[in-house]
């Protein structure tokens, strides 16, 4: 049975115990606003080296600066994670970013995804944001499981997270 629950600090660098593992066919580009799809082929054979020393400082203060942490565990084994920052972005001041979310390659496409993303929608709301925005992996899968959440494409990237990461999808979502 899968049990959700959210992560304590000290949990936080087992988020890279998760299996990233992924065989990519098709990847997302921007085109005047539209989003086109083209082949492209990788076989991601886990997190890319050095990921998990470059990105926990990163998710330690996210953490320390109230971000939501929530972890699906099976057994005493983490299978999926999403994380809510803390900080409003946007013109507004009125967008909660979905930080992350990633399910183990053997627990994708049971609903765990969804949970997930759900749950952290109903916090983002609880916190009294307005929108979710998701700087999202290009690839077919990702883009078209968010669009299926009721994603779009947004007209104004966050600057600041667009420079960090200009080729992947930057999406809203209303959080209802
Ligand atoms: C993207 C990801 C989080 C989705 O999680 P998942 O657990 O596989 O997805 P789920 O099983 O929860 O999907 C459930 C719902 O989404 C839909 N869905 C899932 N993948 C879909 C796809 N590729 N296209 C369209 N709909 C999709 C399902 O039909 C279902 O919808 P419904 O119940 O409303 O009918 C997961 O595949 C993953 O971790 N991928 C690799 C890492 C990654 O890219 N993370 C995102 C970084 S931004």
């Amino acid at each position: 049975m899968i049990e959700f629950r959210t992560l304590t600090r000290a949990e936080v660098p087992h988020i890279w115990s998760i299996d990233r593992s992924e065989i990519i066919e098709n990847i997302y580009f921007l085109e005047n606003g539209n989003l086109i799809l083209k082949p492209d082929y990788f076989d991601v054979r886990g997190w890319p080296p050095g990921e998990a020393e470059q990105y926990t400082p990163t998710l330690l203060d996210c953490f320390d600066r109230g971000g939501w942490f929530l972890g699906a565990l099976d057994g005493d084994q983490l299978v999926a994670v999403t994380i809510l920052e803390s900080k409003f972005i946007g013109k507004e001041k009125d967008q909660l970013q979905l930080k992350f979310l990633h399910v183990s390659n053997a627990y994708r496409k049971t609903g765990l995804g969804k949970q997930l993303f759900e749950l952290a929608r109903t916090t983002a709301r609880e916190r009294g944001a307005k929108k979710m925005y998701i700087s999202a992996t290009p690839s077919e899968n990702t883009i078209n499981f968010y669009l299926h959440r009721g994603c779009e494409v947004t007209p104004d990237p966050d600057p600041e997270l667009f420079e960090l990461e200009p080729e992947d999808i930057h999406l809203v979502c209303d959080v209802p």
